[in-house]
């Protein structure tokens, strides 16, 4: 396998990381947050507004087939990056929140009072409370799988929550706060011998590891397209075409219908039924940008790269004293949670951002999870394909300049 070599190439790609913040070169390490749109994204939006601006699926006019052709040429791109059997498969969304809000509104519907939802402790609040809500809409009961010091999945305790009431397991890929990438196939393999589906929320690893949702066998697996170097706004739901054909739609309105009267409304095949309204296709064709910028770069050499990153910048801030690094699992991601001794992670957070270097701080929407660790937040750095080890160092020289003002 051969090596991200050209970094610097990469950089360039990205305009806004020649940007200066507060007079310092920007180290922009929230990637788990957003990450940064590469020229490609950005020039494929400006062309589709500006030469083939049209509502898809509902003109004969020229602008709209072109608009149509490429919304479901974008379908295909996403279908053939997470290796779907199918492009009916892929629904876009406004991103993984609306996703796992769909998944957990329509299945609610095939729930009777008392089933079981199961989730886990590591969860981020867009897996926790769409189930929340349809659980006290519909009676469900929520269980959650805890984890262990490192910030391990109890695989064991998930296996002695199942039972015949559970009806899906939700779960994340990767945790937003510990990095942890959680065994994804020996979770589909336990859950189907009881016919329990799976959804996974991809948020944090379908830009960070090669993804097949076939070989994983999920049975729903959710992204954003903001975190994967596309544009905000735009999100996919991948299901089963067995589960997505049970499910009821989700929103009313033009495009998920085959025929409508005053008295009854017939609905559209996949994917459509559950795309309501006029579909973002220009956030559909440049996240298909994005896939294909990152294919062409090769998920596998970016997991690998950016494992490097995380091995460094681990080692490096463990020479730090009092630090403490949450979440040390075995399987990481470019996610690292730290706290340093007793200083509050906002005064980290702008200290360091008048240094130009941009963390996330504070319970990063898994309030469980951070209350359960006893904390009320964590600061954290997390990377993307455009960081280097010399911005590891810079931000390490200027956390511990923080830190002696700080402490
Ligand atoms: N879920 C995003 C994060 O972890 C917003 O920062």
């Amino acid at each position: 396998m051969t090596p991200i070599v050209d970094i610097e190439k990469i950089r360039t790609d990205f305009p806004i990381l020649s940007d200066q913040i507060f007079g310092k070169p920007l180290i922009y390490f929230d990637n788990a947050a957003t990450t940064q749109k590469p020229r490609c994204v950005l020039d494929k939006m400006t062309e589709l507004y500006t030469t083939q601006n049209a509502n898809i699926h509902r003109g004969v006019h020229h602008l709209s087939q072109l608009a149509t052709a490429a919304h479901e040429s974008a379908r295909q791109t996403v279908a053939d990056f997470i290796h779907a059997n199918d492009a009916k498969e892929i629904i876009f969304t406004r991103g993984t929140t609306e996703s796992i809000n769909l998944v957990a509104s329509c299945f609610s519907e095939l729930c009777q009072a008392d089933d079981e939802i199961v989730i886990t402790q590591m969860e981020h609040h867009s897996n926790i409370v769409p189930w929340q809500m349809v659980a006290e809409r519909k009676g469900l009961k929520l269980r959650v799988v805890p984890i262990d010091k490192k910030g391990d999945l109890r695989l064991d305790e998930l296996e002695k929550l199942l039972n015949e009431r559970t009806k899906m397991i939700a779960v994340t890929h990767v945790s937003n706060v510990l990095g942890t990438v959680n065994p994804i196939k020996k979770i589909t393999a336990l859950a189907h011998t009881q016919n329990i589906p799976v959804l996974v929320d991809g948020a944090q690893s379908v830009a960070h590891l090669p993804v097949d949702v076939q070989d994983l066998d999920v049975d729903f697996y959710v992204f954003s397209g903001h975190k994967i170097y596309g544009p905000t706004g735009i999100g996919v739901l991948y299901g089963k075409t067995a589960w997505l054909d049970k499910l009821p739609p989700y929103q009313g309105g033009g495009e998920m219908i085959e025929n409508v009267t005053f008295e009854k409304t017939t609905f559209n095949k996949l994917p459509y039924k559950f795309e309501a309204g006029t579909p973002d296709f220009i956030g559909s064709v440049a996240l298909a940008t994005a896939l294909d910028y990152i294919s062409n770069i090769g998920l596998e050499q970016i997991a690998v790269y950016e494992n490097e990153l995380l091995a460094y910048a681990t080692e490096r801030m463990q020479a730090i004293p009092n630090m403490k690094i949450i979440g040390t699992a075995a399987t990481k991601s470019g996610i690292i949670s730290f706290q340093v001794g007793n200083i509050h992670h906002y005064d980290l957070g702008m200290f360091l951002d008048k240094t130009g270097v941009a963390i996330r701080t504070g319970h990063h929407c898994a309030q469980p999870l951070i209350e359960s660790l006893g904390m009320t937040g964590t600061a954290r750095i997390s990377f993307a394909l455009y960081n280097t080890k010399a911005e590891i160092d810079q931000f390490i020289e200027h956390l511990e300049h923080c830190i002696s003002i700080l402490n």
